[in-house]
């Protein structure tokens, strides 16, 4: 069985339907902060098997050894945490304390049942300058808020675990900017509010509950002169966690891995593939900058695909058209 923490949220459930479809058997603990029940049923639907949920929190050390106890686990992917990096800004010790305090008990539950083995969430933010070379996993880190922090922090945790007891066996995957839902339409990026990032806030503007759409800074150091990322597919990151599954019984040290296509996409660009797989028309306005963004970024993703022997399979057309299907079949996210 493989423990999957924030499973219930949305790169969780998309790998939670990935590991059944390659036979693995995912128990969901998530203490549901940013995600909603049905996504089981909605799991279900699409694989034909719901996955055990324990509602709860990773920072329950109580909960966490009765878990381990109670089932046979014999690695963690670990989704738990927090991800607004506005709101990591103004309410750090709300970070630091879910994303960085409930990974420590997550790892000592496991320490303690011996289970050694963990895939872990991290964030191209680490990363934190711009650079127009691919960026490759050996760049220097720098974090630049304390979302950003946490994941640093973390990612410096398990690697010192790792050197103490080779026994450990950790990848640390470093995701790009994920978008895009599973082609069923059942399951997909549902935020609270006004979405902060791109893609959902262009969505919300093709289905009519928003205006237009605000593109931050038009004076870039870009093709266009638009902000410049590496977007994956949510479908290829959750293969990407089965690929880090397959790949940990052979090694036993702390690998820290890109997850992106090796492509970057402007504003613009994503806004014309948007157009053109919904047939609506996104109109925008060109604003300042946003406060913190920095101007073009994309993954060498060469280790990703000689070690775990994975490669993105979606293009940027594929990921629009997925991220419309969702937002068509469900206007209101997971509320219908
Ligand atoms: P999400 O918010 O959709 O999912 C996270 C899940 O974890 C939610 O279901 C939430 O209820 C749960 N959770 C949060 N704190 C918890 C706690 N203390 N105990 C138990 N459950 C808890 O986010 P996501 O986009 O699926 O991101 C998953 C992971 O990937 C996060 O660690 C995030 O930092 C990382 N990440 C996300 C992105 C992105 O753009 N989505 C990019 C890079 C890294
Ligand atoms: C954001 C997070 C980053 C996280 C990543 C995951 C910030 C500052 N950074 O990165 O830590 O790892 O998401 O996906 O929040 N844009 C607009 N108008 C909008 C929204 C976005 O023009 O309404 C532009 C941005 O300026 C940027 C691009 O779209 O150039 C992508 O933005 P976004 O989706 O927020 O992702 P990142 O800023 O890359």
């Amino acid at each position: 069985m493989i423990l999957v923490t924030g499973g219930m949220g949305y790169i969780g459930s998309h790998t939670c339907v990935e590991l059944i479809n390659a036979g693995f058997t995912p128990i969901i603990l998530d203490n549901l902060c940013n995600s909603h029940k049905n996504v089981l049923e909605r799991i279900e639907t699409i694989t034909g098997q719901k996955p055990t949920f324990i509602e709860g929190d990773i920072r329950d050390s109580e909960l966490l050894n009765k878990v381990f106890s109670n089932y046979p686990i014999d690695a963690v992917i670990h989704f738990a945490g927090l991800k607004a990096v506005g709101e990591s800004v103004q309410h750090p010790l709300r970070y630091y304390d879910n994303n960085v305090v409930g990974s420590l008990s997550l790892v000592q539950a496991m320490e303690k049942a011996g289970v050694k083995r963990l895939i872990f969430s991290s964030s191209a933010t680490v990363y934190g300058c711009s650079s127009t070379e691919p960026i490759t996993e050996s760049f220097s880190t720098k974090a630049v808020n304390p979302y950003g922090q946490s994941k640093l922090i973390l990612e410096t945790m398990f690697t010192d675990i790792c050197h103490a007891d080779p026994e450990w066996q950790m990848v640390i995957l470093r995701y790009f900017n994920p978008i895009g839902a599973h082609e069923s339409g059942l399951i997909g990026e549902d935020p609270n509010g006004i979405p902060n990032n791109l893609l959902p806030f262009i969505s919300q503007v093709a289905i009519g509950k928003r205006d237009k759409l605000q593109v931050f800074g038009g004076d870039y150091d870009t093709h266009d002169g638009t902000g410049v990322r590496d977007y994956i597919h949510v479908c290829d990151l959750a293969s990407g966690h089965v690929a880090a599954l397959n790949h940990l019984p052979y090694k036993s040290n702390c690998l820290a891995v890109n997850l992106g296509t090796g492509k970057g996409y402007s504003v613009l660009d994503v806004i014309n593939a948007f157009e053109k797989a919904s047939n609506k028309k996104i109109p925008y306005d060109v604003v300042e900058r946003r406060l913190g963004d920095i101007d073009i970024y994309f993954a060498d993703a060469s280790l990703a695909n000689s070690l775990l022997n994975w490669q993105a399979q979606f293009n940027i057309d594929d990921m629009c058209r997925d991220t419309w299907r969702w937002q068509q079949k469900n206007p209101n996210g997971y509320l219908g």
